[in-house]
């Protein structure tokens, strides 16, 4: 008998407003292991925010939240920043190294967070990413490709279940862009980890199993059908 491997990522319901602003209506998902799903949308469709709350960089109005068979949603804030270091990676469009850190202790700060501080692994994923040789360097001297290539690097190290990436190419040229997604996407499926990519970029959206089209806080698959 083999016991069903929950997803990496399911979001049920989510609704979440800013004020009188309602920018999610109800989007539910879910990504599963070494499965890499891409979220398209015009801008102001509520991509960045549906990100930050499956991080749970925020919390939903309504809904839940599962990371790996856990709720995230009901953590509070200290026990959700606990729990996302070992379960959940983030890359956004800037690539949020700290740049008093070497490359090396960058990649080793979400396994610090889950007490599992393995630099054999860091160095691994440096490799893996083609940045051998450039632990020691600090973000400041390395271009905007290799920054986020570093960034790729750090969302992988504590072997979350799913990586979140909102824009993570956005402000590269198209071919570091195209590059930085391959290694993203490749890392990620070695790793077993699912993805959820939000991008505007067709060719992003490439990369992935399915696509997910946001339009106006709703999955545009999911809205109902009228005869
Ligand atoms: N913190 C916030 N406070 C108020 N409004 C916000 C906030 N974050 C996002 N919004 C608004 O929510 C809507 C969706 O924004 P966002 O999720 O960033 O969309 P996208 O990433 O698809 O461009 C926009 O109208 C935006 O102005
Ligand atoms: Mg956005």
């Amino acid at each position: 008998m083999t016991l069903a491997v929950p997803p990496a990522l399911e979001a049920l319901d989510l609704r979440h407003s800013f004020g009188a602003l309602t920018v999610l209506h109800g989007v539910s998902l879910q990504v599963r292991p070494g499965e890499v799903v891409a979220v398209t949308g015009p801008s102001g469709s509520g991509k960045s925010t549906l990100l930050h709350l499956l991080g749970g960089l925020d919390v939903p109005d309504e809904g839940q939240i599962w990371w790996a068979g856990e709720r995230a949603d009901t953590l509070d804030t200290q026990a959700r920043a606990v729990r996302r270091a070992g379960r959940v990676g983030l890359v956004f469009q800037h690539h949020y190294l700290l740049e008093d850190l070497s490359v090396l202790d960058n990649v080793l700060i979400p396994m610090r967070l889950v007490g599992q501080s393995d630099s054999a692994r860091a160095h691994a994923l440096l490799a893996r990413v083609g940045l051998s040789g450039r632990e020691a360097t600090f973000p400041d001297v390395l271009s905007g490709g290799e920054r986020q290539r570093v960034a790729v690097a750090r969302a992988l190290a504590s072997g979350p279940a799913v990586v979140l990436a909102d824009e993570p190419t956005g402000s590269l040229d198209r071919a570091n862009a195209t590059n930085v997604a391959a290694l993203l996407v490749a890392l990620a499926r070695e790793e077993g980890a699912g993805v959820l990519l939000v991008t505007h970029d067709d060719r992003l959206a490439g990369y992935a199993d399915r696509v997910l089209h946001l339009l106006d806080g709703r999955f545009t698959d999911e809205l109902p059908v009228y005869g």
